[in-house]
């Protein structure tokens, strides 16, 4: 019997990187290969030039600053498909292709009727770059809906089935970015959607939100509503100002230190942690040194969320760069907090 033919790479030579970046950073691609099957990953693999050159994984393109032209062979996964794998009585479990919109998940998810995403609305990017980061947002992270996931590794060509203690799941954390970053490619997502249902409202902007209505009992499309007008109001959609969400990850530090601070700054906005640290509010600090709203050439900071940097039109990854230094010096020099970028720096 003939074998079906095996349809070639998709690949493009001096690939512009603009659309693929949710900072819209100018960048050339040697090559770019786009992924629409786990096969495709291991077609990649037995490759006899794309096999051996080095690699860059890219999803969704929102948690990336493109500061070059990139020799590396660059990967867009754009793994499609999503299904009820299965409905137990404690949960509904999801199975996700890698390449899909995570945005697009969450209000499909809710309109089939498995609530339990809603705190994650409107996060832009993939969902198979959702782990690598541990994404979260409004009390909730991914880890905290995460079943396993599928990976192939990109020298052996092997596929993986990881668990949530095997992703390591940190603080916008995971395994990914630490000894597997650039090694293995996600292909597939499967989250664990709890039953009963049970919303997650300890965060002060839905605390507000059921103040400010008088609905101490929001089901989740309410609460869906709510963190898109939240995020809507405080943050810009990529769509229209380039940025990639956060641009720091919010610091960490001991409770002496925060003492310390609290003591030259009574208004620092702080969370103590399960651990025994403090967790701050690196918006608050940018903000308190005066960035909001502030430009430097073609970057920017937003003017309602001192912690997203913007692209004001044409900026280069460069520019993007050398804000975030400014920004992190001034910090440094008045609370002495070193703020580390969430995003990767390419
Ligand atoms: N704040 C200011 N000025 C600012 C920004 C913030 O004073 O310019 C204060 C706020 O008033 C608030 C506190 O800082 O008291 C925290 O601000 P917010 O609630 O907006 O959240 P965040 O800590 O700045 C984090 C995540 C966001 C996520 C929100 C909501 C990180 C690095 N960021 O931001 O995630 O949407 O909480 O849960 O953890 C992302 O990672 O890309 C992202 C957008």
């Amino acid at each position: 019997m003939p074998l079906s033919p095996v349809p070639p790479l998709d690949v493009t030579e001096r690939a512009n990187l603009r659309q693929h970046n949710s900072f819209g950073l100018p960048a050339l691609a040697a090559t770019l290969v786009r992924l629409a099957s786990p096969a495709d990953v291991r077609r990649v693999v037995d490759h006899p030039v794309y096999g051996i050159a080095p690699h860059f994984i890219l999803g969704g393109g929102s948690n990336v600053v493109l500061t070059r032209d990139l020799e590396a062979v660059v990967l867009k996964v754009e793994i499609m498909g999503r299904r009820l794998l299965a409905e137990t009585a404690d949960a509904w479990i999801i199975e996700v292709g890698a390449g899909e919109p995570w945005a697009d998940l969450v209000a499909w998810t809710l309109d089939q009727g498995w609530p339990g995403l809603e705190n994650l609305a409107l996060i832009p990017g993939s969902v198979g770059a959702a782990p690598v980061q541990n994404i979260g947002a409004y009390g909730l992270e991914l880890k905290d809906r995460f079943e396993s996931l599928d990976a192939v590794d990109l020298v052996t060509g092997r596929g993986v089935t990881l668990d949530a203690a095997a992703c390591h799941f940190g603080y916008r954390d995971s395994v990914f970015k630490q000894h597997l970053a650039g090694k293995s490619v996600i292909t597939r997502v499967r989250l664990r959607l709890p039953r009963p249902w049970r919303p997650v409202l300890g965060y002060l902007d839905l605390e507000r939100r059921m103040a400010d209505t008088g609905n101490s009992s929001p089901d989740a499309a309410t609460i869906y509503d709510w963190v898109c007008a939240i995020r809507r109001a405080k943050l810009p959609d990529p769509a229209l100002i380039g940025n990639a969400g956060s641009f720091f990850k919010n610091p960490v530090v001991t409770p002496e230190q925060c003492r310390d601070i609290i003591g030259r700054d009574p208004e620092i906005v702080h969370y103590p942690m399960p651990d025994g640290t403090v967790k701050l509010a690196a918006g608050w600090l940018i903000d308190a040194c005066g960035w909001k709203g502030k430009s430097m050439g073609r970057a920017g900071v937003h003017d309602k969320q001192a912690l997203v940097l913007v692209n004001r039109g044409g900026a280069s990854g460069a520019e993007v760069v050398m804000l975030a230094r400014a920004i992190q010096e001034s910090v440094y020099g008045r609370f002495g907090i070193r703020l580390e970028p969430e995003p990767i720096i390419v």
